[in-house]
Order: structure tokens, then C-alpha cells, then sequence
């Protein structure tokens, strides 16, 4: 009853949020590369979420702001010793993004380029040398800027043609050095963010709001089925999932109407889910589709892409879970959003807002396995809290233990209850960038960098307590939790 004997125990990040170095190695830029850091509205995911204006003037007036994703943790340069580090911690598995304009620096071009596919060559053989699996996200984010100024990112099919042409060249170069590969991180972001999922914006659009988001939904699938079907074709052992940010849906009361508004929202959130594992739109959507007036543009054939395209395995980030409260007036696009408006009072909350439920964890996984019998991986899981370095330079950090230990607890119980979950990515083993904050200082790591909110420090890595805890963790395959 313990953990599986290769279970792969790691961490999770992405380019993004970790490399830097935005301007070298012939890298373009990139969608993530204009977000700005913010004081204000800290807790919301307001500050990814751009407007053409705000676009257009940032990049006319560069000296006025601070981009923390051009900077991120400096990985670019780090990569080495970093490695050292996961590897130190026993890491089996490394989840990793590759930064779509490092190879198409406007996503457009014809052939890529070299030196951000060497990048990434190295970065792997580093890997390996240590027996870490790398585990690839093909996109998390970070979308060509000019894609999204040219075509409104995923809103057309020259971004999905793209998409699908960097797919192929990195799963073609990497078909001996990597095995396990996601194709959208949280592909149900585009709901609450279209420019942080797919670099577009509702201004640019001539849909209403839910047309638009849902036909990016679907052109991120069928862009995301032609990536399956090309991994399966270049390398019949490659692995390759989806990733979707899970939200289990708590009704707020027994109350048969609460109960009901649970199951509706969750058909929301899982039918990310569907379409890419059963390779067909769910019976469900096809009423939600008719009563909010959303016709997709389905392209001859899409239907039979999505059908051939489904993937291997599911992944999912854990944060949170969610409470639900009739409302038959709810708005579509809140309902499938990320942040849970209703206070769980069972649960306390994250200095970020975050509702930590270590039991919902276990909750999740059995109803994700009770409907899709499909290999799950835990893509990310983590909490984001503010150290202090003491005058000896030690981190203690006994909050994000305990948070780990909690969670670490239920994944056993699932895996106890019958549950297939071959391996757990924490989130962000080294401090990186947040992605709704762009806050250095919402430090997830067990390994911390002095950096701060505004990129100041000298980016020394630092382990805290936590690093040890996990060390062990690790060591005992689980067993050993304290
Ligand atoms: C997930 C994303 O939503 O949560 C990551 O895939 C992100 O990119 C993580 O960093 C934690 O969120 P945040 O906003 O605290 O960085």
C-alpha cells in the first residue's frame, strides 16, 4: 500500500516564470513578456489579463514599467546549478515549459532557431545526467507577441498551423530525450484569461464574449489533438496528456438546488477534460451551447481530429477547491473562472486567498479516476507564502511543510483507495515568478532566490527547511512524512 516503486516525485515550472533572459538566443517576445508587476490587486488575476491599449503603450514606454517574466528567476543561466539542486532533493521528474518564441521567434517563421532548440538540448542532458525525467508542457503562456497582435493569438487558425508546426519540430528533436509531454498547461484558463491562454483579446474579436472564449477553447483542441496525433507518429513510446486547473465543486448545502448548481459547474470545468480524453463534445455542452447562443466555426474534419487526438494520461493542477450556491442566472464564464467567490468556512486560506484543502485532494483524484480510468499525474500542487531569511541565512519555513505533508497524506490515501497517479510535480520547487501577481515575493520554492518583486538581489539560491523535508520524502518513497 505505499506509494508506486517508480512513482516520480519532482516539481513543476515554466519557462516563463523561470528562465529570463528574454532577449537572448535570438528568443522573440512573448505574450508573458508584457505583463507588468502591480502593486495593487494583488489577489486577482486582473493584472494578465491586458487590454490593446495597455499593450500598445507598454511597448512604447518600456522604461516606465517592471516585466518580471522577461527576468524570471534567471534559470537561463542557473540551469546548471539549479539541476544540481532538484537533483540533490532526488528528484525523479522535472516539469518544464519550452518558450514557443525561443523557436519561432514570432511563431511565423519557417525554420527555427538553433540556438533555442540547443537551449533546450542541454537543459535535457543535464536532466539526464542526473536520472530526471524531463516532463515537457508545450505551452504554458507564453504565446509569440506577434501572433497575438497579428492574428488575435488562438482566436484564428494560422496560430493553431503555428502551434502545431513548433509542436512538431520540438517533439521531433526531443523524440530520444523526452517521454512525458503536456500539450496546454491549464487549457480552462482561456475562460477567466484569453491573453494569458492564448494570447487573445475580446476587443480584437468580433464575437460577443462567450463565442469567443469558447471558439478559442476549441481551436486550443484541435490544436492540441494535432500535437497528440504528431507525438504519436514521431515516437509510438512518447506519453503526452492534457493539463486542466481541477476545481471539485462543494455544493453549499444539502439543498437539492445547491447540489444541482455543483453538478452543472463541474460539467463546466471537467469538460475540458472530456473533450480531450473521450475525444468528443460532451452531451452536456450541447444545451449550454444552444441557451447562450454560442456557435462554434467547426472546420470540416475538427471533429474527427479531436476524436483521434485524445491523450494518454491527465494532469492537473491542485490548488483549491470550490463552493457552489444555486443561482440560475450565473454567468457562464464566472462559473468555469478559477477563483471561487464563496468562502469555504470549513477551510482556512493561503495569505493569497487560497482555500487549502488537503482532503479535497483526495476527493479530486477518486472522481477524476471514477470517470476516466486514465494514469493521472499531479502537474502542479503547491502554496505560494512569504519567507524571511534569518541573520544565519536559514529559511524556516514550517507552513509549506505542513501544506505539503497534508496533501502529500491524501495523494497516499488516493493511491490507497485504488487510484492510478504515477507521479506528483509540486509547484515551483524553486521561487519563480507568480503568474496572476507577478510577485517574486509569493515565493512557492523549496529552494529560495534572493530576488525581489522588482528583480533586485543577487539571485543566489538558498535551501530552506523544506528542501530537506522533501529530500526525505523523496528517499523513503513517501514513507516518511515528518
Ligand atoms: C497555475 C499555473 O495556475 O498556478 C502556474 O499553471 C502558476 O503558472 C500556479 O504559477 C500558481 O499560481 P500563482 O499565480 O500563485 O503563480
Amino acid at each position: 500500500m505505499s506509494f508506486p516503486k517508480n512513482f516520480l516525485w519532482g516539481g513543476a515550472t515554466s519557462a516563463c516564470q523561470l528562465e529570463g533572459a528574454y532577449k537572448e538566443g535570438g528568443r522573440g517576445l512573448a505574450t508573458t513578456d508584457m505583463v507588468i508587476y502591480e502593486t495593487p490587486d494583488k489577489k486577482s488575476f486582473k493584472g494578465i489579463e491586458l487590454t490593446w491599449d495597455q499593450l500598445q503603450y507598454r511597448k512604447t514606454h518600456e522604461d516606465e514599467f517592471f516585466f518580471p517574466k522577461r527576468h524570471g528567476n534567471d534559470f537561463y543561466h542557473h540551469y546548471k546549478e539549479d539541476i544540481a539542486l532538484f537533483a540533490e532533493m532526488g528528484f525523479k521528474v522535472f516539469r518544464m515549459s519550452i518558450s514557443w518564441p525561443r523557436i519561432y521567434p514570432n511563431g511565423i517563421e519557417e525554420t527555427p532557431n538553433e540556438e533555442g532548440l540547443q537551449f533546450y538540448d542541454d537543459v535535457f542532458d543535464e536532466l539526464h545526467k542526473y536520472g530526471i525525467e524531463p516532463l515537457v508542457t508545450l505551452l504554458h503562456y507564453d504565446i509569440p507577441l506577434y501572433l497575438c497582435e497579428t492574428y488575435n493569438g488562438f482566436e484564428s487558425r494560422i496560430t493553431v498551423d503555428c502551434f502545431v508546426k513548433y509542436a512538431k519540430t520540438v517533439l521531433e528533436r526531443y523524440k530520444n530525450k523526452v517521454k512525458y509531454w503536456l500539450t496546454f498547461n491549464e487549457i480552462n484558463i482561456t475562460l477567466g484569461s484569453p491573453y494569458c491562454g492564448c494570447g487573445a483579446l475580446l476587443e480584437r474579436s468580433k464575437r460577443d464574449e462567450k463565442n469567443f472564449k469558447y471558439q478559442l477553447s476549441h481551436n486550443q483542441f484541435v490544436a492540441s489533438a494535432l500535437a497528440v496525433q504528431a507525438a504519436h507518429a514521431i515516437n509510438p513510446e512518447m506519453k503526452i496528456g492534457c493539463m486542466i486547473c481541477r476545481l471539485e465543486k462543494y455544493p453549499n448545502s444539502p439543498d437539492p438546488k445547491d447540489i444541482y448548481q455543483s453538478m452543472f459547474e463541474s460539467h463546466l470545468n471537467y469538460f475540458y477534460i472530456d473533450v480531450q480524453v473521450l475525444g468528443e463534445y460532451p452531451y452536456y455542452m450541447k444545451r449550454v451551447f444552444e441557451e447562450n447562443n454560442i456557435h462554434l466555426d467547426i472546420e470540416d474534419h475538427d471533429l474527427e481530429i479531436i476524436k483521434k487526438g485524445v491523450v494518454d494520461f491527465i494532469s492537473i493542477s491542485y490548488y483549491e477547491t470550490y463552493v457552489c450556491k444555486y443561482n440560475p442566472n450565473l454567468d457562464l464564464i464566472h462559473a468555469g473562472s478559477l477563483i471561487a467567490p464563496i468562502k469555504n468556512p470549513y477551510l482556512k486560506n493561503t495569505d493569497w486567498g487560497w482555500p487549502i484543502d488537503p482532503l479535497g485532494f483526495r476527493t479530486t483524484l477518486n472522481n477524476l479516476y471514477d470517470r476516466y480510468h486514465k494514469p493521472i499525474f499531479i502537474a502542479e500542487n503547491g502554496i505560494g507564502a512569504k519567507d524571511v531569511i534569518e541573520a544565519d541565512g536559514s529559511i524556516h519555513d514550517p507552513y509549506r511543510i505542513d501544506f505539503y505533508r497534508k496533501h502529500i497524506e491524501q495523494l497516499h490515501e488516493a493511491i490507497k483507495d485504488g487510484v492510478d497517479v504515477f507521479g506528483y510535480a509540486m509547484w515551483g520547487p524553486i521561487d519563480i515568478v507568480s503568474n496572476s501577481t507577478s510577485e517574486m515575493s509569493k515565493r512557492y520554492g523549496f529552494i529560495y532566490v534572493d530576488a525581489d518583486d522588482l528583480g533586485n538581489g543577487t539571485y543566489q539560491r538558498i535551501r530552506k527547511d523544506s528542501f530537506y523535508w522533501y529530500q526525505k520524502v523523496i528517499a523513503t518513497n513517501g514513507e516518511d512524512l515528518r
